[in-house]
C-alpha cells in the first residue's frame, strides 16, 4: 500500500510504454495534418476566465461546473484551459492572422482540464489533439477536416467508427427553432427529469444530450433542427453530406448531436465507437462561425475538432508495445577502468547517437552482465577482460552469443559499420 501522495483524482501518470505509444499517435497526426496544410500552434495552459465565459458559453456545463478557475497574486481570474478552440481563436485575433491567406489551418496537442466525474475514458486532465480551420465558410472545409480526422483514425488502425453529423443552424434560423423547441418542452415538462426541466430556460438544446429513457422518448418527438433550417443552412448541410460521401465516409444524421459547447453553428459531428462504453465519443467538433467575433475579432467563420488521446488509446485496444533495450551495455571487468568506460559511453552516444547503458552502481562484473541481459541490451561490450590486451574490448551479441574482439579505439567505426549493415 502506498501511503504517500498520489496523483489527484481524475488524473493519471503516463508510464514509458504508454508514452511511447502516445508519441506514435502524435507523430502520425503530425504527418496526416501536414498533408492537409495544418501547422502546429501552442497556446498557454491558462487563459483569462472571461475568454471561456464568452467563448464556450455561460450556460454550458463546462463554464457552470467544470472549470479550474483561480485568482492569481495579481488578482486576475484565470482558468486552466478546458478546451482548445476559444484560445486558438483568441490567438488568431491577437496576432492579426486575418491578414494571412485564409483559411488559417492550425493543429494542437495539449492537456485540457475539466472538473468532471472521473470514469473510464473520462478524466479531469485529458489530452486532446485538435485542428481548427479559421477564415473559410465553404462546406468543403467542413468535409475536408472531417475526412482528415477519419484518415488519422485509419492510419492508427482504428476501424469501425460511427460518424454522426447534424446541423445547428445559424443566427438566421436558430432563434425561431429554439422558440419552437422551448414551447414543446414546456408542454411536456412533467415528463422530463429535473435537469432537463432546468435546461428549458437555461439551454434547451442540451435536453437532447440527456440519457434518461423518459427524456429521450420525449425528445424523439420534439421538433428537430434539421427540419427547421433556413435555405442557406440546409444547402450547406446537404453539401457537407455529399462531400463526405465523396470522401468515402458514411455519415449518419443524428438530431441528438448538439454537443456541449455553445459556439457551434451549422455543422456538428462526432466519431464514436461501440466498444468504448458510456464515453463512446472518440472525437468531434463542428463549425463556429460566430466565435471569433464573440471574442473581439472581425466576423470570421471557423470549423474544427478535438479528439482525446485517452479515448484514442482505448479505441486502439491492447497492443504489444515493444519496449526495446539499449543497443549496447558496457561491462567493466577492471574497477580501475570505470572512468574509461564512462568516456567510451559518451563517445559512442555523441558520435553515433548509439543507445548505450553502463553500470552506475559499482556492481561486480557478474552483476553488470546480469543487468545487461535484464535490460534487453542487444550486445555487451566487455572491457578489461584479463585474457585480452588492455586496449581491446569484446563485443558479445546477447541474442546469438557471437563475439568479436575489437580495439577500443576502433569501436566507433565498428558500430557504425555494424549499423550500416543492418540498414
Ligand atoms: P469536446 O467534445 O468537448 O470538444 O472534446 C473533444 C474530445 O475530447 C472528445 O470527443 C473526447 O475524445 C475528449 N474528451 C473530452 N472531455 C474528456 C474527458 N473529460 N476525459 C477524456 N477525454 C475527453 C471540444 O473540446 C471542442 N474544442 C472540439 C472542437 C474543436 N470543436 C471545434 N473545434
Amino acid at each position: 500500500m502506498v501511503s504517500g501522495p498520489r496523483a489527484p483524482k481524475g488524473t493519471y501518470d503516463l508510464l514509458p510504454d504508454d508514452a511511447d505509444e502516445r508519441d506514435l499517435v502524435v507523430e502520425t497526426a503530425a504527418v496526416v495534418f501536414t498533408a492537409y496544410g495544418y501547422r502546429r500552434i501552442v497556446t498557454p495552459e491558462f487563459e483569462d476566465t472571461a475568454l471561456f465565459e464568452r467563448g464556450v458559453g455561460q450556460a454550458t456545463d463546462i463554464v457552470r461546473k467544470e472549470m479550474y478557475t483561480f485568482v492569481d497574486k495579481g488578482e486576475r481570474s484565470l482558468t486552466l484551459r478546458p478546451e482548445g478552440t476559444a484560445p486558438i481563436c483568441r490567438a488568431y485575433v491577437e496576432h492579426g492572422m486575418h491578414k494571412l491567406p485564409q483559411p488559417v489551418k492550425l493543429w494542437y496537442y495539449a492537456p485540457m482540464f475539466r472538473y468532471e466525474r472521473p470514469q473510464a475514458g473520462r478524466y479531469r486532465e485529458h489530452y486532446q489533439l485538435g485542428a481548427e480551420a479559421i477564415g473559410a465558410a465553404d462546406p468543403m472545409i467542413d468535409a475536408e477536416i472531417i475526412a482528415m480526422l477519419a484518415q488519422l483514425y485509419d492510419e492508427l488502425g482504428i476501424g469501425d467508427l460511427n460518424l454522426a453529423v447534424n446541423s445547428m443552424g445559424d443566427a438566421a434560423c436558430r432563434p425561431a427553432y429554439l422558440a419552437l423547441l422551448t414551447a414543446f418542452l414546456k408542454d411536456r415538462a412533467t415528463e422530463l427529469c429535473g435537469d432537463c426541466r432546468e435546461r428549458i430556460s437555461l439551454n434547451p438544446l442540451r435536453t437532447f444530450d440527456c440519457k434518461q429513457p423518459a427524456c429521450r422518448a420525449v425528445l424523439d418527438s420534439a421538433p428537430h433542427i434539421v427540419d427547421h433550417l433556413c435555405d442557406e443552412c440546409a444547402a450547406h448541410f446537404a453539401a457537407v453530406l455529399d462531400l463526405l460521401r465523396r470522401a468515402r465516409l458514411d455519415p449518419r444524421t443524428d438530431f441528438r448531436l448538439v454537443r456541449g459547447l455553445d459556439y457551434y453553428t451549422r455543422t456538428t459531428f462526432e466519431f464514436s465507437s461501440d466498444s468504448l462504453g458510456a464515453q463512446s465519443g472518440v472525437g468531434g467538433g463542428g463549425r463556429y462561425d460566430g466565435l471569433v467575433e464573440q471574442i473581439g475579432g472581425l466576423p470570421t467563420p471557423g470549423v474544427g475538432f478535438g479528439t482525446g488521446l485517452e479515448r484514442i488509446g482505448l479505441a486502439m485496444g491492447e497492443r504489444a508495445t515493444e519496449s526495446l533495450g539499449p543497443e549496447a551495455y558496457l561491462v567493466c571487468f577492471d574497477d580501475s577502468r570505470r572512468a574509461e568506460m564512462f568516456e567510451l559511453a559518451q563517445t559512442l552516444r555523441r558520435e553515433l547517437l548509439l543507445e548505450v547503458e553502463l553500470d552506475l552502481a559499482a556492481r561486480s562484473a557478474k552483476g553488470q552482465l546480469k543487468q545487461a541481459s535484464r535490460s534487453d541490451a542487444e550486445c555487451a561490450v566487455l572491457i578489461g577482460l584479463e585474457e585480452l590486451a588492455p586496449d581491446v574490448a569484446r563485443v558479445r551479441d546477447l541474442e546469438s552469443g557471437e563475439e568479436h574482439d575489437v580495439p577500443i579505439a576502433e569501436l566507433v567505426t565498428w558500430f557504425a559499420e555494424a549499423e550500416g549493415e543492418e540498414d
